[in-house]
């Protein structure tokens, strides 16, 4: 459980909110490289820790993220014309570029001064890994871009999606580092113990605490003398990472999309107090192996959001609050333990059906919840060192920027630490 008090500073995201001043002290991601597809595109409508922004990609393919409001009388920019270097407002046609200078007032005369005197709020961005990151926090403690081996891995090898969430970020991703909700929310093959998840539903679970947030693995039985261990990073402040490089059934043929070698994880990137976009990616750890076609339809298909899990031009999932899912009772009885498709959309139905904002004050914490509990203590922690004004950890590439998550099933007795170590380094 946790104080009301400090789950308030925890979920609230908001321009002067603790946890909004932390989270905007990191490159966040801002949008998808592809939804600025060519330059002088049409702009894009972003919502980032409840502002209301506005982003284009100029003529000389640079991207801009500035207020979704025009300065002048607070005409709406989305519906402006993306022209020439710059985003010009369609009421009176002032124009701005992408740090937000304004460059044209053509219903003034052409010498006022009030030209070189009016900016739009705008924020530094980058791409890297397919996505616009921004950083929207003081100027004078931007740190150096994110870098991770996901990032630098080439599109070929790289895969990376978005999917919106009704509920705060922080239960969508307390919902993602919870290690023994896998045996359960996602068995999807009812009475089979066959899975390395489901022959043992209590996995064991050790946090290192680290430079870039901390490291957990969870060990599970898995027969014959062997475990199964899967080490995961949480990067501060809203990314985790897990390995997927072992095929996770062993009976079960054709569906098991664990087929390729790969790290995959999710950012789950506060659109306000109350939806989250979370970013999903994975990424191939074999150079001569790149994510194919068929591979990339399988695996969104599989985690619930592939092309036609979407609501059409949207980031939406068809599957959601509104219609309950589509859970299936029947389904739920012999095939999956909740009856809904996709494995994402599980996790949607749970962390959106505690409420926009669970109250962690009700709650009956046990062994399991450990990475959890330490998620909110490194959090909470970070948010006072921000307000102490000193510098929040992980914010440095060197922490994180080799880091590599991975899993595999050894003898038990052994040390993960030596079986794992060549492989827990990133290899782009
Ligand atoms: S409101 Fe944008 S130019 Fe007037
Ligand atoms: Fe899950």
């Amino acid at each position: 459980m946790l104080k009301p008090e400090d789950n308030e500073r925890l979920v609230r995201v908001g321009p002067g909110k603790p946890a909004g001043k932390l989270l905007r002290r990191y490159w966040q991601p801002a949008l998808l490289s592809e939804e600025l597809p060519e330059n002088d595109c049409p702009p894009v409508r972003v919502r980032l820790l409840c502002e209301d922004l506005v982003a284009f990609r100029d003529t000389e393919g640079r991207i801009g993220l500035v207020d979704a409001y025009c300065p002048h009388r607070r005409a709406a920019l989305f519906f402006g014309r993306n022209e020439e270097c710059g985003l010009r407002c369609v009421y009176h046609g002032w124009k701005f570029n992408v740090d937000g200078d304004c460059v044209d007032m053509p219903n003034e005369p052409s010498d006022t001064p009030m030209k070189a005197r009016v900016k739009i709020l705008g924020y530094p961005t980058i791409e890297r890994g397919g996505v616009v990151w921004t950083y929207m926090g003081p100027r004078e403690h931007m740190p150096e871009p994110p870098d991770f081996e996901w990032t630098r891995a080439p599109a070929t090898h790289r895969l990376v999606s978005k999917t919106v969430e009704e509920c705060n970020y922080l239960q969508a991703m307390e919902g993602g580092l919870d290690t023994s909700h896998a045996s359960f929310a996602h068995n999807n093959h009812l009475g089979s113990k066959n899975t390395l998840r489901n022959a043992d539903t209590a996995p064991r679970s050790e946090v290192e605490l680290t430079d870039y947030g901390y490291r957990y693995i969870s060990t599970r039985n898995a027969g014959e003398g062997r475990c199964y261990v899967r080490v995961y990073h949480y990067v501060m402040p809203n990314q985790q990472m897990r390995g997927a490089f072992t095929p996770l059934l062993t009976n079960l043929n054709g569906d098991d999309p664990y087929v390729m070698p790969k790290s995959d994880g999710h950012l789950w990137v506060p659109i306000d107090d109350e939806h989250t976009m979370v970013y999903n990616w994975a990424c191939s750890s074999d150079q001569s192996v790149p994510l194919s076609p068929e591979f990339r339809d399988r695996w969104e298909t599989w985690a619930g959001r592939g092309a036609n899990d979407l609501i059409p031009g949207t980031y939406r999932l068809k599957r959601n609050r509104s219609n309950d899912y589509l859970i299936d009772r029947k389904i739920q009885k012999t095939q999956t333990f909740t009856g809904i498709t996709g494995i994402n959309t599980q996790d949607y139905a749970l962390q959106e059906g505690m409420g926009p904002i669970v109250d962690r004050s009700k709650e009956h914490l046990g062994s399991s919840d450990k990475a959890i509990v330490i998620l909110r203590r490194v959090m909470l922690e970070a948010i006072r060192a921000v307000e102490r004004g000193e510098m929040p950890p992980g914010l440095a590439p060197e922490s994180h920027r080799y880091i590599r998550p991975y899993d595999g099933v050894i003898a038990s007795g052994t040390r993960w630490q030596e079986s794992f170590a060549k492989e827990l380094v990133a290899k782009w």
